[in-house]
């Protein structure tokens, strides 16, 4: 069975492919603006704290309810004995549908920045509502993304996902490299690396931890059982404790390096770190130009082909999960299941092409439905979409999880699974810490986010800014 359905060939693989979902739009786009409204070094030290102490376990719980399975996020808990539990795995797909319906969307901008750059269009960054709005240019370039999404999954496990993720990861690590030594010798760099790293730990409010939570969890990917179909292609004989901080320190040092790349590059000419979401499509690309007409050409189209490359293995993970299901559950051959399953997810997503800019409607959303918050300038449909998606399916999915492994399946059952490929972990502190953090630390504190979520995004009771 194991064949058919498909195995990642080497523990590097696996590692690739997980971190490659991890690392996304999340770390390099969203990462540093949340640390420029954050208050810096603050914001930093609040979301490794979280990385490590909490999402760590949810991760190990997710990959070995995988491995041990070796199914998608529900026939994981059908195959466990646990049929009527299969409700996480299925929120956890509508979660993926609804993210790569909308990260898609991002993901075609990054793209589509590429080409602009490529072309010496620095100016993109003033047109920036102007280009979000063409909703049939921002549209080819989300059918181009999902398109090139479905042509590696539709390859498979190894042949498709593994291989994309042994390409795209390493250049994606060699062009951030590249882009971060230059950005450290810009006149004004140190000034946006102590921005970055020194701590205001005044800053940190409830709304900031808050969103370092969030933040760390949906960067991690986890919540909607993305870890818990790519464990179920790994063999027994890894470690997945090594595999996890592997793939944890990976997340976290990519987003840290998007950061000292990124405030260097902005603090040189003299920007606001604090540009919300249009840091990066709107500060940026003025930036580039001031390094002059190669330099930026160069420097920008690397840049948003970073982010394209970072984006493109989130997208392959999110895709993966409701195909997993398809092609386990019902039998439909891999490539129909990928292609389906792509056709429809660009089709959800319309409704969030169009609400930056093309329908007004769409575009004021959540003011139109009575949500909107004071001081907020975002009211599209997109964002509320993150809302319902990000913010709350992936908190409670993770609840759930947590839940489930610790007093379902049990502790002792999760044991057992990670002692494969890890024989002293029987009796370990970590074995002790995971069980822990599993039973008691992620249900409270994911369960508080999840309150906290309702009522102040749906409820209007303002808690977390
Ligand atoms: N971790 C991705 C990012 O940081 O951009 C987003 C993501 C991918 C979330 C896959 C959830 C997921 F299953």
């Amino acid at each position: 069975m194991a064949a058919q359905r498909g195995e990642f060939s080497s523990r590097l693989g696996f590692i690739l492919a997980a971190a490659g979902s991890a690392v996304g739009l999340g770390n390099i786009w969203k990462f540093p603006f949340e640390v420029g409204n954050g208050g810096g070094g603050a914001f930093v030290v609040m979301y490794l704290i979280f990385c490590f102490l909490l999402c760590f376990p949810v991760m190990v719980a997710e990959i070995a309810i995988g491995r041990k399975t070796q199914k998608n996020a529900v026939g994981a808990f059908v195959a466990l004995n646990k049929p009527r539990w299969s409700f996480i795995g299925k929120l956890g797909i509508l979660s993926g549908f609804l993210i790569l319906s909308f990260y898609n969307v991002v993901a075609g901008w990054a793209f589509g920045y590429v080409i602009e750059m490529v072309s010496g269009n620095f100016d993109i960054g003033q047109h920036f509502g102007e280009f979000v709005s063409n909703w049939m240019r921002v549209g080819l370039y989300g059918l181009v993304f999902m398109g090139t999404t479905a042509y590696i999954v539709s390859h498979g496990v190894q042949g498709g996902i593994e291989k994309a993720a042994k390409l795209l990861m390493p250049s994606l690590i060699i062009i951030m490299v590249v882009l971060l030594v230059y950005a450290l010798t810009l006149p004004g760099a140190m000034d946006g690396i102590k921005f970055y790293l020194i701590p205001d730990f005044s800053k940190i409010t409830g709304p900031v931890v808050y969103s370092a939570l969030g933040q760390a969890f949906f960067s991690l990917s986890l919540g909607m059982g993305a870890l818990i179909t790519y464990g179920s292609y790994l063999n027994k004989d890894q470690n997945i404790i090594q595999s996890t901080a592997m793939i944890t320190l990976m997340d976290v040092g990519i987003a840290f390096l998007a950061g000292l790349m990124l405030f260097p590059f902005v603090f040189s000419q003299g920007v606001e770190p604090t540009g919300g979401a249009g840091l990066i499509f709107i500060t940026l690309p003025g930036v580039f130009e001031e390094l002059g007409p190669n330099m930026g050409v160069i420097v920008g189209s690397l840049f948003f082909l970073l982010l394209s490359f970072a984006a493109l293995t989130s997208t392959v993970s999110l895709l993966e999960v409701p195909v997993a299901y398809v092609v386990d559950e019902h039998n439909v051959p891999r490539k129909r299941a990928v292609w389906l399953t792509a056709f429809l997810v660009f089709l959800i997503g319309v409704p969030s092409l169009l609400s930056n800019g093309a329908s007004s409607i769409l575009t004021n959303f959540v003011q139109i439905i009575g949500m909107a918050r004071e001081g907020a300038t975002d009211h599209s449909f997109m964002t509320f979409i993150g809302w319902v998606a990000n913010d709350t399916f992936l908190p409670f999915g993770g609840m759930m999880i947590s839940i489930f492994a610790a007093y379902i399946w049990k502790k002792e059952n999760l044991a057992e699974e990670l002692s494969h490929g890890d024989e002293n972990y029987k009796g370990s502190i970590i074995e002790k810490y995971i069980n822990f953090a599993i039973s008691f630390l992620a249900p409270v504190v994911l369960s508080a986010i999840f309150v906290l979520t309702v009522l102040s995004r749906f409820f209007g009771i303002d808690l977390v800014g």
